[in-house]
């Protein structure tokens, strides 16, 4: 088992980004909620160091959050971050205190004394700028620690007690806008925990390997290729695991993007020779959906035929002992939540719903401790082509979502496939696809007089739309400069029969949403 760090989540909304530093650095590590973290589970995760969160409570408040007391007796080296050094301050003898004014964001820190956190990025004296977003700061620091470094806000910016290893920061060294923070992570867990930093892809691939042939035996898995990143390095895994153990179902709902259908099946069952079924199911969807407009009644549909026909198909095969799934980290990380107090949320997403229990299938989630850049990687390593592992995502209910307000027909569809090719075509020849969370073609209800050669066209309207996202919970549209747009819009008019005019939605996620219904 490679080395690891256990974090201990507070509850701050950048926690996962301290997880994403540490494995950056090459070390394993999991993000554990407060109220689940004993001396005993420490141990048993095999710690080789542990780092305190930051979070939204108070340390001043009666009962507030802790680590739990042992730890500090553990010999491990431990990492405060904001609301992690309070806690430890408070918890070792030192005196934390209301703010009377709030230090947020960018901030001058003045190292004071040299310290292993600091190696290479800053010597004493020097300046350098973090990231502080606290109110409550740490007035007396505990006996055997000395400061480090001082903000204007901050006098106990960052202290240490080097013989004990155990360090305390006020600001958030794991978010961007420390430029120091990353090597500032990195220090401690290679210096000062001496973790060896040899987590890599090579390793967990076949780490994950072993594992999924524990898991699966002699059994038989199924998986739904949808053609997106994550089922595609999921199959790819468990073909190098259990090989024709593993069937794949791609069912085709009508929706895909020009030329997706052929390129799954190509690369899935010509290329990696997995078996694979391949469904055309567009006409059972396209029936089903018959004069529906409404969002929400589409996606439902869309949803419930789906899991019919994988069914169906999962059947034809002779079944099989487990589903294999592309469940995410970020998708089972289970962080605390305050609102309503310090409870546990699990989050936990099925891409085929209820299927598991109605099949009596267990589930094989090799994709659960990755972040989306991990599996990313992952998938390079196990072979997949470039374009396939740093594709935009792309919608379960695909198409049927991007034609607002009119019935669905293969015309419409064909229509905005067209349109959706050229619009890609045209980002991936200026070279911005991987500047770019999301981008895509929506055509419209409406249709609009123009003027082509000498005569009258009465088209319909489309909208591209390009977001810039990290995780797709927030987005900005991408800034495109006028040219460009100008350019893919001729291309439209000019290649596209159907559409006549072309607009950019210049809409942020919130109050937008990235897709349009
Ligand atoms: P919204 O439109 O909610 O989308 O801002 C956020 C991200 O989620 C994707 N999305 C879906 N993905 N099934 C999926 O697998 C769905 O039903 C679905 N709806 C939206 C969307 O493309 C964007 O990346």
């Amino acid at each position: 088992m490679s080395e690891r760090v256990l974090i201990v989540d507070f509850g701050s909304q950048v926690t996962q980004l301290i997880a994403r530093r540490v494995r950056e650095a090459g070390v394993y590590c999991e993000i554990h909620p407060f109220n689940r973290v004993t001396v005993d589970s420490i141990r048993d995760f095999g710690a080789k160091a542990v780092i305190l969160s930051g979070g939204p409570a108070s340390v001043t408040e009666a009962g507030s959050p802790r680590a739990p007391q042992g730890l500090f007796e553990m010999g491990l080296p431990i990492l405060g971050i904001c609301y992690g050094q309070q806690t430890l301050c408070e918890q070792l003898g030192g005196k934390v205190e209301p703010g009377h004014h709030r230090e947020f964001g960018r901030a001058m820190l003045k190292l004071a004394e040299p310290c292993a956190l600091f190696d290479g990025v800053a010597a004493k004296g020097d300046e350098v700028q973090v990231w502080m977003s606290h109110g409550d700061r740490v007035t007396a620091i505990p006996a055997g620690f000395k400061v480090v470094a001082t903000s204007e806000g901050a006098p106990f910016a960052a202290i240490a007690n080097a013989e004990k290893r155990i360090y305390g920061v006020q600001f958030h060294p794991e978010v961007v806008h420390t430029p120091i923070g990353k090597q500032l992570l990195s220090n401690f867990v290679h210096k000062i925990a001496g973790c060896a930093g040899d987590w890599t892809m090579k390793a967990f691939k076949a780490q994950e390997i072993a594992k999924v042939r524990a898991q699966v035996g002699s059994g038989r898995v199924i998986c739904g290729l949808s053609g997106g990143v994550d089922s595609s390095v999921v199959a790819a895994l468990l073909h190098e695991a259990i090989g024709d153990q593993l069937t794949c179902v791609f069912v085709d709902t009508g929706f895909m993007r020009s030329g997706e259908a052929d390129q799954v099946v190509s690369l899935f069952r010509d290329r990696f020779n997995i078996k694979l079924v391949h469904k055309d199911a567009s006409d059972l969807f396209l029936d089903k959906l018959a004069g529906l407009t409404d969002p929400e009644k589409k996606r439902k549909i869309i949803g419930a035929t789906f899991i019919d026909v994988f069914e169906e198909e999962a059947k034809a095969v002779g079944g099989a002992d487990f589903l294999a799934q592309g469940t995410l980290y970020p998708d089972v990380i289970e962080s605390v939540s305050f609102t309503g107090g310090p409870s546990v949320t699990i989050k936990s997403h099925h891409n085929v719903g209820g299927l598991p229990e109605r099949m009596n299938m267990k589930l094989v989630e090799p994709l659960r401790e990755l972040f989306k850049d991990e599996v990313r990687e992952l998938g390079r390593e196990l072979g997949l082509p470039d374009d396939m592992v740093g594709r935009h995502p792309f919608p379960g209910p695909g198409l049927a979502i991007r034609i607002p307000g009119q019935p669905l027909t293969r015309e419409n569809l064909d229509i905005l496939r067209k349109a959706d090719a050229v619009y890609l075509d045209e980002i991936r020849k200026a070279g911005l696809y991987d500047q770019i969370w999301q981008a895509f073609a929506v055509l419209l209800p409406v249709r609009t007089v123009g003027v082509m050669g000498d005569s009258r066209s009465y088209d319909y309207a489309c909208a591209l739309r390009a977001v810039t996202s990290t995780d797709g919970m927030t987005a900005d549209f991408y800034p495109f400069d006028m040219a460009f747009i100008g350019r893919v819009a001729n291309r439209i008019i000019n290649e596209v029969k159907g559409i006549n005019r072309v607009t950019y939605d210049v809409t942020s996620k919130p109050p937008g949403t990235i897709e349009w219904e």
